[in-house]
């Protein structure tokens, strides 16, 4: 049954493939796709690594860039339902990253706090094995280092190491964390 399902989630990924090709993505290998597939509106380049895993039980994820924008998923990473990913500059996703449920990652505020200031647009890039639980909230110009894991729920405004755990909003590092440089979070 579970081998069943494995080649369903492939067939599926390769079958959208060609569709996302005609709107600009490119890949370095196929992906898999559990539920339905990520809605995609792509302005500028998004790319993705070998056998990055999209799942959609509990909503679809989607998946955005601006025209200068650039979004890389690294290889073997997962995204769960209900992420929503719009980068305007640059969003890079680590290789083997898993993110939770509902995380948002934008790398643009969008709209101006007040009459002095401007609108935000920062690059975000997340290292390698990190894992980003669920609801949480990356903001424009963080860069979190490998291996390192996000509470759920946090709001992170500011860049952070490798191997830290981080929680709270706005994210502190709760305590550091043991992982050699080749291991894969399960
Ligand atoms: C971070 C997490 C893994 C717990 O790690 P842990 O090492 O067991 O942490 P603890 O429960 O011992 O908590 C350690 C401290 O962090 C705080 N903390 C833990 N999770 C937190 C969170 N999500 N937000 C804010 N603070 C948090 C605790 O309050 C505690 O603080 P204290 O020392 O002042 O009492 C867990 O809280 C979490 O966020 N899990 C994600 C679950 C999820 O989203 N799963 C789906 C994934 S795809």
């Amino acid at each position: 049954m579970a081998r069943i399902t494995r080649v369903a989630r492939s067939l599926k990924g390769l079958c959208t493939m060609p569709f996302w090709w005609l709107a600009g993505v490119r890949f370095q290998g196929r992906v898999v796709l559990q539920g339905r597939s990520p809605t995609v509106h792509n302005e500028g380049r998004i790319v993705m690594g070998q056998r990055v895993l999209f799942r959609a039980t509990h909503g679809r994820v989607r998946l955005s860039t601006g025209p200068d924008g650039l979004l890389l998923i690294g290889k073997r990473s997962f995204i769960n339902s209900n992420c929503n990913f719009h980068a305007t500059k640059r969003i890079e996703i680590g290789d083997y990253c898993l993110i939770g449920e509902n995380v948002v990652i934008d790398d643009c505020s969008h709209h101006s706090i007040d009459q002095t200031s401007d609108i935000k647009m920062e690059p975000i890039k997340l290292g390698k094995n990190v894992w980003v639980a669920n609801n949480a909230t990356i903001m424009p110009g963080v860069s979190i280092g490998d291996h390192s894991v996000v509470a759920a729920g946090s709001v992170v405004t500011r860049s952070f190491e490798d191997r830290v755990l981080i929680a709270g909003v706005p994210a502190r590092v709760i305590r550091k964390l043991t992982a050699s440089d080749d291991w894969i979070r399960r």
